[in-house]
């Protein structure tokens, strides 16, 4: 960390997102899922912060986004909100968290907000999660939905493809935005889906924010992958990221160096430890006798 001031930003709400839609300024929006990084996407002026069952596969390594728990998510969720106290924030539900039903739904969204101090939720799903949002919301938890290529499913979705692609499965899409905007949803992610329907989805929104990633440029902002915007996932690069920085190459650069210098007895340099006065070693070597 540097020793400048960090600058103080003024919590972001609900009705700023709204503003930030009628004034046709696009939402920024990232995946986070530690202290240090919430920190830094804080003091960069990121608008909202999506703490992601992808942390599964990004931090964890697993294969999925299905092995998060709702403790995982706590967890983290908790560490984000401690970097970054004055970002919009998103607790994603994890897999089984919801589905089940309405009470479960509620009760797993309250956690994220009571013991992690989350702004809002979101669940992944179409009409069929309309009770589980409506639940939420009328609890008074602000609800996020997520549409198109959506991970918890996608073993049913046959892989991490782009969705509705033609015209039954881009209306049923549609349709599905209609029903989580009915059921109270303030806002939907559409991941992945072609940039036309995007837009349709968009301009046909009444009172819900649509939010694109991978989907294009015409939602009324952009949510990216922190791994993937930085190469910091190493398994594989969705084409819809765009690597604003090589983190991963700077950080693999450091690890080598450090590789090397200790290797070859350049580090610890003498100003990266402590010495101890001669004779406070002397009078240790007589009680050493
Ligand atoms: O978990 C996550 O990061 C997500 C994104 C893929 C939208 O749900």
């Amino acid at each position: 960390m540097t020793d400048q001031k960090p600058e103080v930003k003024k919590k972001l709400t609900l009705p700023d997102l709204f503003k930030k839609v009628a004034d046709g300024t696009p939402i920024t929006w990232l995946t986070c899922y530690d202290y240090p990084t919430a920190y830094l996407q804080e003091q960069a002026g990121i608008d909202m912060i999506l703490v992601g069952d992808s942390l599964a596969m990004t931090m964890l390594g697993f294969e999925s986004t299905l092995p998060a728990t709702m403790d995982d998510m706590i967890r983290h969720s908790a560490a984000v909100r401690r970097g970054a106290p004055n970002t919009f924030i998103i607790g994603d539900m994890p897999y089984m968290s919801y589905q089940p039903s309405v009470e479960t739904a509620i009760r797993n969204a309250g956690r994220f907000m009571a013991e992690a101090g989350c702004d809002a939720i979101k669940l992944e799903g179409g009409v069929e999660m309309a009770d589980k949002i409506s639940g939420i919301a009328a609890a008074g938890i602000p609800a996020i939905g997520h549409l198109g290529l959506t991970p918890q499913s996608v073993s049913a979705l046959g892989g991490y493809k782009v969705q509705g692609k033609n015209a039954a499965l881009a209306k049923k899409i549609v349709d599905n935005a209609k029903a989580l905007e009915e059921a109270g949803a303030f806002m939907i992610l559409l991941e992945m889906v072609p940039d036309r329907l995007c837009k349709l989805i968009t301009e046909r929104a009444k009172n819900c924010i649509i939010m694109s990633l991978g989907s294009g440029p015409h939602g009324h902002g952009q949510l990216l992958i922190y791994h993937d915007m930085f190469g910091l996932y190493p398994r594989f690069k969705p084409k819809m990221a765009k690597v604003f920085g090589n983190a991963g190459e700077v950080i693999l650069n450091g690890l080598k160096g450090y590789v090397a210098e200790v290797t070859t007895k350049t580090f610890p340099a003498r100003e990266n430890y402590f010495t101890m006065k001669d004779d406070e070693y002397n009078e240790l070597m007589d009680l050493l006798g």
